[in-house]
């Protein structure tokens, strides 16, 4: 078991991480003094699969529980599900000591975050992830966010977890294409941040495919120390600090709406993404020599597409200008001239652009 700090002042919490950790969870979350009713909102697969688990330790511990069950579908990032948990939540609080727990992957974890920042102006939670996405990246941080049918996340607070509990064991039901939307955003941290966690990756893919717990545990503490490392230097994304975690993100959306979502899941889109992006940083002389070629092995090797199929050219292009990252009419892409250092660039030629999506058909 190995703990990261977040560092946040009062709201500073502790991300643990390890393997076998939620038959523990009544023990960590009762240290936390946060109460003892626990409201956990997750999906009834969650729910059949580790539910017993959960309820039991909390039991042990003397917390109550009750789980409120949201559909197992991004559709429960709405302000509609929002508002029906928000109520459940006001009638189960009935004089007593509530605290949330985000139970799942990053859609329970984004409602449940949302949720618990709004109801009575803010009741604590932690985050269980269960997913691998979940465990590296959505859980920590604080983001938290429903949908609008205007856009994605578009209604949403910085709001902190008082604590995150990463067990890799829950890892092991996820299928291979949900292990790869993970690992994309595991192979973006090593991309922008760490040689070592980069060079790991290169070596034990095969371990990490076939969900080896040592090495789970390498990747999911590796990207959770960089996660918390930049939160805590830049928590609500004012310094910049965080615009280098959407390395990749930026052809990423823009392929993502091109496509309709679901053709193409988060994290393979960002793989796609990610090699765009960096094709563009070879091009303009940033990248040295022999980096596009590892980047590109590693992403197949994780089992994600290189390649976009079934979508105009066209259409990625007029998507790419919708995304709301552009700063005014300029772009802005987070661009690599070596593993572990970036360098964001505006205003990148439309051309080149092109040039770098069109490679990837
Ligand atoms: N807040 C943030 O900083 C942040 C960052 C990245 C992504 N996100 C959000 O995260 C969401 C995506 O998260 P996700 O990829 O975890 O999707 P998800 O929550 O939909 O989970 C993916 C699927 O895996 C299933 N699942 C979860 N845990 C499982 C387990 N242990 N075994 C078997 N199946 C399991 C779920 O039921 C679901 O069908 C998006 O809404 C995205 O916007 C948020
Ligand atoms: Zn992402």
């Amino acid at each position: 078991m190995k703990v990261i700090k977040v560092n946040l002042k009062e709201r500073s919490y502790d991300i643990i991480v390890g393997h076998n950790l939620l038959a523990l969870s009544g023990r960590y979350l009762s240290s936390l003094k946060i109460g003892n009713s626990a409201y956990i909102i997750t999906n009834s697969l969650i729910k059949i699969k580790y539910g017993n688990i959960l309820e039991r330790s909390l039991r042990k511990h003397g917390i109550a529980s009750r789980f409120k069950l949201i559909p197992d579908s991004e559709k429960s990032k709405s302000l509609s599900i929002a508002s029906s948990v928000i109520r459940d939540l006001a009638r189960y609080d009935n004089r007593k000591k509530v605290f949330v727990i985000a139970f799942g992957g990053g859609v329970a974890g984004d409602l449940a975050g949302f949720v618990s920042s709004i109801y009575k102006r803010g009741v604590p939670y932690v985050q269980i992830p269960t997913t691998l996405l979940a465990q590296v990246d959505s859980s920590i941080g604080g983001k938290t966010a429903v949908d609008l049918a205007e856009a994605k996340n578009l209604a949403g607070s910085f709001y902190q977890p008082k604590m995150v509990l990463s067990d890799v064991k829950l890892l092991s039901s996820l299928n291979k294409r949900q292990i790869g939307a993970g690992l994309a955003e595991v192979i973006k941290y090593g991309i922008i941040r760490d040689k070592n966690l980069f060079s790991y990756l290169e070596k034990n893919m095969p371990k990490i495919l076939a969900l080896k717990r040592g090495a789970l545990e390498y990747i999911v503490y590796a990207c959770g120390k960089i996660k918390a490392d930049i939160v805590s230097k830049d928590e609500r994304e004012k310094k910049g600090m965080r615009t280098i975690l959407n390395f990749g993100h930026t052809a990423a959306h823009a392929i993502e709406a091109a496509c309709g979502y679901g053709k193409y899941n988060h994290g393979e889109a960002v793989g796609l993404g990610m090699l765009v992006a960096s094709g563009i940083s070879d091009k303009i002389g940033l990248l040295k020599p022999g980096m596009p070629a590892r980047i590109e092995k590693i992403i197949k090797t994780a089992g994600l597409p290189t390649k976009i199929s079934n979508v105009p050219l066209t259409k990625i292009i007029s998507a790419h200008y919708r995304d709301k990252k552009f700063i005014g009419s300029k772009n802005r892409f987070v661009l690599l001239r070596d593993i572990g250092r970036t360098k964001i660039l505006c205003d990148v030629p439309l051309a080149l652009i092109k040039k770098e999506i069109k490679a990837r058909f």
